[in-house]
């Protein structure tokens, strides 16, 4: 495979792959008689991109998400997903090692692509404190808490400062979704009791307040445990802020936002005939004028890496449990397999990125963050041979009736893309060529990771 340019991390060569690993990478390589040869000329190699928020297995709200390890990972694949991290998120009543046990059982020979997990907490007692011990042993090295979801997945404050407390004896970063879960509670009784029960009024139940006092209640405690914290899923200017203000302050914080607010905003949600229900998710889809700042984030590295929150829920059944009132819409978007092709295009052909920023905030970044580099996230000898050919000369257009998801609609429906994978390697065998699936379900391996002790 060639890489052209003349960036000192870009640049044309070929790269030699033997087994799972990348073993040279030089120019000329001649290869001998029997290799399997792809030709990248006129395209780009770049290492297999990490979605660092996705979730497969999730019972929530009354149902289930509707992609399994097998449609997912399929779909990862065509869009140059190679490694996802998934969120295993137990309920207040579920043990640690029961729910990492029943995660990676549904992963474990039927994912096509690499996989790891961020381990969530439902509560936090004697119990969860000697188990998630154990699970980081087994090689899971980051958690996930939800500060929203009151009864759901919510953490109290007294159980956020003891997790964060292991986390940092553990050493290891702990994921979490900011929204002040008592507010959210009073605002949608509000709404709902004033009859605003559309799927337009979920914003204003959630508004970029609400986030922004979650990332700072978040920065309070990292702060005074001296822990190392991930605000996944950020959408608006009020949240950033604090959690830049919390950095500037000597918060060990880094910041992620998602494909879906970048390119879709809240008007999608007030769709009529109950369609913005698609777009319900949270945090809620922004006000456009956020749209700039998180790109401008990305492009200067104040946010770190993009994510997708991947979470499907079809049109047609599930979003319409909350047809007469939006606090019970399942929460989520699809968009695992569109992510590289849309960040692409809207992004890097747009000028508002740079091939390097690209990488870094779909792939290198979060191999760095949760322990993956170099195996992943990065082309060199010694990393496992995940590559994606992207051919920079593909025209086409989003839709459900060609996706690889399991679920009957997509949020970037009629979106022009300008730019696709033409090949994608998984440890040295071809995953995906030009849109379709050609790799084998159930070789996808769990990732083990090791604590970091920041
Ligand atoms: O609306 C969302 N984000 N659904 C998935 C669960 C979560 O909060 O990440
Ligand atoms: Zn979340
Ligand atoms: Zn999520």
């Amino acid at each position: 495979m060639r890489r052209r340019n003349h960036h000192p991390h870009c640049y044309t060569a070929d790269i030699w792959c033997e087994g799972e690993t990348i073993t040279r990478i030089d120019r000329n390589i001649a290869p001998p008689p029997g290799a399997e040869v792809i030709d990248a000329s006129g395209k780009y190699v770049f290492p297999g991109f990490i979605d660092p928020h996705v979730h497969i297995h999730l019972p929530f709200m009354g149902t289930f998400a509707k992609d399994t390890h097998e449609t997912a990972s399929k779909a990862a694949l065509v869009g140059g997903t190679t490694t996802f991290i998934e969120m295993i998120c137990p309920a207040r009543a579920d043990g640690p090692m029961e729910s990492f046990e029943l995660w990676l059982g549904k992963a474990q020979g039927q994912s096509a692509c690499d996989f790891t997990f961020h381990m969530g907490l439902g509560r936090y007692d004697d119990q969860v404190e000697q188990e998630m011990d154990g699970i980081v042993k087994r090689g899971v090295s980051s958690f996930k808490i939800f500060l929203a979801y009151k009864g759901a997945f919510g953490l109290s404050d007294e159980e956020l400062y003891r997790t964060l407390r292991l986390a940092k004896k553990l050493g290891v970063i702990t994921t979490a979704h900011c929204e002040n879960a008592d507010l959210i509670v009073e605002l949608q009784q509000k709404l709902v009791g004033e009859g605003k029960t559309g799927p337009e009024w979920h914003h204003e139940s959630r508004p970029p307040l609400v986030e922004a006092e979650g990332v700072h209640h978040l920065m309070t405690f990292a702060r005074l445990l001296d822990a190392h914290v991930y605000v996944v899923h950020t959408s608006c200017e009020e949240a950033v802020r604090e959690a830049v203000n919390g950095k500037l302050g000597g918060v060990k914080v880094w910041i992620e936002t998602l494909i879906q607010y970048l390119v879709t905003d809240k008007t999608f949600a007030e769709r009529p005939d109950f369609e913005g229900a698609k777009y319900v998710m949270s945090p809620p889809l922004r006000d456009k004028r956020n749209q700039d700042l998180l790109w401008n984030g990305l492009r200067d590295g104040f946010i770190s890496t993009l994510a997708t929150d991947h979470a499907p829920f079809d049109f047609a059944t599930q979003k319409r449990m909350g047809i007469k009132d939006f606090t019970r819409i399942p929460n989520g978007i699809p968009s695992l397999e569109d992510r590289i092709n849309v960040f692409y295009t809207y992004g890097v052909k747009r000028g508002r990125l740079d091939l390097h920023r690209f990488v870094d905030t779909a792939s290198t970044r979060a191999a760095k963050l949760f322990g993956l580099f170099p195996r992943k996230g990065t082309i060199q000898p010694g990393s496992d041979a995940d590559l994606v050919v992207y051919d920079p000369g593909y025209r086409g257009t989003i839709s459900v009736k060609t996706q690889l998801m399991n679920v009957d609609y997509n949020p970037f429906e009629g979106m022009a893309i300008e730019g696709r994978p033409s090949a994608v390697t998984v440890r040295g065998q071809v995953a995906a060529r030009d849109g379709k699936f050609v790799g084998q379900v159930g070789r996808g391996r769990f990732l083990e990771r090791e604590p970091s002790h920041f």
